[in-house]
């Protein structure tokens, strides 16, 4: 498949559900004037618990829907496809493909050495900088995230736990009060000891409890511990990969739109992503993966 490159093509960004609308915010502010097309798997929400076969199969779907409606570059917005899929998509379409992971590592370890640097020294030379990503079960098992730190520097160690049920609290609309608390709370707990870290939401669902995140980290390290999202760090890699590919942005003139696409009923799915994109939510329209 190959994309459309001319400059009003709009970029295509899909996710199993809510989460990758995390990127797509980041994305409108990097790029306003780019289009984009997003594309949420609600009927087949969540990926993260799926066999590595499922999830390539719901990964090639989901990028036939948008190449073929022809976007300019693909941002998998789901570290779960990222962690599984991405090389495979990588090698079968022919336009840049960006995903979640490796700019999630990079924004930790940016996060930790600014850490570093306000401390002014690490507190025990000897150990690791400790990174905690919480992820789905899928992308802890892969083990990309110990592999995309270890690529940018071997003086930090990857502690990683599964947090499947956060998926479903934000894909509700929970993301503040006494349950996602106490769901964070026994997901962190375990993982928390003395020493720099700084906790990844390893799943792009997660950002949107980041307050909880924070609170909840902070409270059991007994000092703020920085929580980084990959969002922006994966806007950032879009420009490059843009600019690379020689592929040009949208002109100023542009009216940029976005154009949201589900694969069940919108109703929930617009209510929580109007409430986090703000008024100007494009239309969002049920398809069906197999018969588009
Ligand atoms: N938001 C996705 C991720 O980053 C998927 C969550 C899920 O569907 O389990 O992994």
């Amino acid at each position: 498949m190959t994309a459309r490159v001319g400059d009003h093509a709009p970029l295509g960004v899909f996710d199993s559900g809510l989460g990758g609308l995390t990127v797509v915010r980041a994305l409108r502010n990097a790029f306003p004037n780019e289009s984009l097309i997003y594309l949420g798997d609600t009927a087949r929400v969540p990926y993260g618990t799926r066999s590595p076969e499922t999830i390539v199969r719901y990964a090639r779907a989901c990028a036939r829907v948008l190449v073929e409606r022809g976007v300019k570059a693909l941002v998998v917005a789901c570290n779960t496809v990222s962690a599984i899929a991405l090389d495979l998509l990588r090698a079968e379409l022919d336009l840049p493909v960006l995903g979640v992971v490796e700019p999630g590592a990079l924004s930790a370890v940016r996060a930790l050495e600014r850490w570093v640097a306000r401390a002014g020294r690490v507190p025990d030379d000897s150990r690791p900088l400790r990174i905690g990503v919480l992820g789905t079960a899928s992308t802890i098992a892969s083990g990309a995230y110990p592999r995309a730190v270890a690529r940018l520097s071997t003086r930090y160690e990857v502690v990683g736990q599964a947090a499947p049920l956060l998926v479903p609290l934000v894909e509700e609309g929970w993301t503040d009060g006494e349950v996602p608390r106490l769901v964070v709370r026994r997901y962190v707990e375990p993982r928390i000891d003395p020493g720099p870290r700084g906790p990844v939401p390893g799943c792009t669902h997660y950002p949107l409890l980041e307050s909880v995140i924070t609170e909840v980290a902070a409270d059991l390290a007994g000092t703020p511990v920085p929580v980084v999202d990959s969002a922006v760090a994966t806007a950032e890699a879009v420009g490059e990969a843009l600019r690379e590919a020689r592929i040009p942005g949208a002109p100023l003139t542009t009216d940029a739109r976005l154009e949201i696409f589900v694969t069940d009923r919108p109703q929930s799915f617009t209510g929580v992503a109007q409430r986090f994109l703000g008024a100007d939510l494009g239309s969002v329209e049920q398809i069906d993966l197999v018969s588009s």
